[in-house]
């Protein structure tokens, strides 16, 4: 009776140790790898499970100041996603229950190597933006473990992991709607999140002027100011405005506050600085520069204006080195973007200037004047030792030597410039364009720019054109998503057209090319949407289109 009673124990004791290791399993297995976006490029899943607690340490095992400063990093989202307040340590010595970070792993720049044991989870970069990938490749098994249950449970794991491209890059027009500092680092926490590493900032286009020069302050006193707003569509007949006066920037203290805030998450942000058109709100300050002398509005509409800067003038050109002076010595990255596109030719001829900087230089014509321009501005970005980048115009009439290619208007120039041996960054506005719309219903959708990039389509994107060789390929340094605001007013409609489109763009740049797969990227979304969610994103649902 006795032993019967027993074995009836033992029995209920087994079957609770079943349902709860099993449960463990399920729930290990929610928060392996199969989670992760972009999906690494080497996952084996082990036997076992790591369980972060309270207790768990961040180990930092070298002692460097970056490598706390991703700990740290590490502790206060761990802390935001799971409610756990993780120590950090610093010791060359084995800790139990902890995670160590290290740059110890060998492999190409921006690599990591995550193993997650029963003991320990040891992350190691190749170098510290390796070491902060694989942290944030971590965080994203946290948050989806802690989405599963209370008890913080990570499947045993060995993830070796490597970008596909080296410019993984989204932009954002501040011109056209002004985004305060706390949108662009709110921004820039989710971009890092997936392992984007490039912040284009387009400070600077006929509707506003958003940076502040010292050397110039009318720029953003005047420049920075319009004095009402196109709404509806400018392929209205009948246009229409509101009666707003609407403007701002950022001071050169907030341009270093963000700079040093994108650092810390391993992104570079490439300033864009326009010429020799969508010149408008730097013109209505100083319109000396222009060539008919003015005087002019800052842009109240959307398009193109005819109204340029001057390539005959002496003077434009030191305004603009001034302009650039300032502009280099806040950001430090390599490239310096010059805007080229969309400069109407008409006042160049019928500028006297301008034609006679023509005939002095022996150019063909105005394409060629463009390039001149191009050419000279080019040359003082290389003698402050950065690299000039400019939309596709640049290539009419003659590309800078050393310049690389942003190539919006399809493939073409940036194939153009791979062929002559010029980097480039691809963004066809067909698959990168995130003012495009979401819907073919238009219907529900926020009025936008036009065209259709559903999210599926920005999945289907390839970098790099079937016609060029493995030798011209390695030009193509990556791409990025554009974010045109001329019809995004507002922070949560950036978010809507943003996310989720930016986590397709992330895994085409990161990911290998065999690991990607659409269904399977989808099922992975779904787990992220929560996080972003808990982030406070204005996600577009995933729907049908
Ligand atoms: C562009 O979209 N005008 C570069
Ligand atoms: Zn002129």
């Amino acid at each position: 009776m006795k032993a019967t009673y027993s074995v009836k124990i033992l029995f209920v004791i087994m079957l609770c140790l079943g349902y709860c290791l099993n449960f463990n399993r399920v729930t290990a297995q929610n928060t392996s790898a199969s989670a992760i976006i972009p999906i690494p490029a080497s996952i084996n899943t082990e036997k076992g499970e790591f369980t972060l607690t309270s207790k768990t340490k961040i180990v930092v095992s070298d002692n460097n100041l970056a490598t706390i400063e991703t700990a740290k990093y590490l502790a206060d989202q761990a802390k935001i996603l799971c409610g756990l307040n993780l120590s950090i340590v610093t010791t060359s010595k084995s800790v139990k229950n902890s995670i160590v970070l290290n740059t110890k792993a060998s492999g190409k720049k921006e690599s990591y190597h995550l193993k997650v044991g029963k003991k320990n989870i040891v992350i190691s970069g190749a170098d510290q933006s390796g070491l902060f990938y694989g942290v944030q490749t971590l965080l994203q098994m946290i948050s989806s473990a802690a989405e599963n249950s209370p008890k913080i449970v990570i499947a045993c794991a060995d993830i070796n992991d490597e970008p596909s491209f080296t410019w993984r890059g989204m932009h954002l027009d501040v011109s056209r709607h002004f985004f305060p500092v706390e949108f662009v680092k709110k921004m820039i926490d989710m971009l890092a999140m997936y392992k984007i590493n490039t912040f284009h900032w387009h400070l600077t286009d006929d509707q506003g002027w958003r940076i502040e020069i010292k050397k110039y302050p009318k720029l953003t006193e005047i420049g920075g100011w319009r004095d009402k707003t196109m709404i509806g569509h400018y392929t209205e007949n009948d246009q229409k405005f509101d009666s707003t006066r609407y403007g701002g920037f950022y001071t050169q203290e907030q341009i270093k506050d963000v700079v040093t805030y994108a650092q810390k998450r391993y992104i570079t942000v490439v300033p864009e600085i326009e010429m020799p058109g969508h010149a408008v709100a730097a013109l209505s300050a100083y319109p000396q520069f222009s060539c008919t002398g003015g005087s002019f509005k800052t842009y109240t509409k959307w398009g193109v204006s005819d109204d340029v800067y001057c390539a005959g003038k002496e003077e434009t050109f030191s305004f603009l080195e001034d302009i650039l002076d300032e502009v280099v010595a806040l950001f430090p990255g390599q490239y310096i973007h010059i805007g080229g596109d969309e400069c109407p030719k008409t006042r160049w001829k019928a500028c006297p200037a301008c034609q006679k900087r023509i005939k002095d230089e022996g150019l063909k014509n105005e394409l060629e004047l463009q390039s001149y321009f191009v050419k000279r501005i080019e040359k003082f970005i290389v003698s402050k030792g950065k690299k000039l980048i400019g939309w596709d115009e640049i290539l009419e009439g003659g590309l800078p030597e050393r310049a690389a290619v942003m190539s919006w208007r399809g493939y073409e120039g940036g194939v153009e410039a791979a062929h002559t041996g010029h980097d480039v960054v691809m963004t066809p506005g067909g698959y990168c364009y995130f003012d495009h719309y979401q819907s073919q219903d238009q219907t529900n959708e926020p009025l936008a720019f036009g065209g259709f990039l559903p999210l599926e389509k920005v999945y289907s994107f390839s970098p790099v054109p079937p016609e060029l060789s493995a030798e011209e390929a390695k030009h193509i340094l990556g791409a990025q998503a554009n974010v045109w605001t001329e019809y995004i007013p507002t922070e949560k409609q950036a978010e809507y057209m943003i996310f989720p489109r930016i986590c397709a763009m992330s895994e085409i740049l990161w990911s290998p090319k065999a690991k990607q797969d659409y269904t399977q990227f989808l099922s992975r979304l779904n787990g992220n949407l929560k996080r972003l969610q808990k982030a406070g994103i204005n996600y577009r649902p995933l729907k049908t289109n």
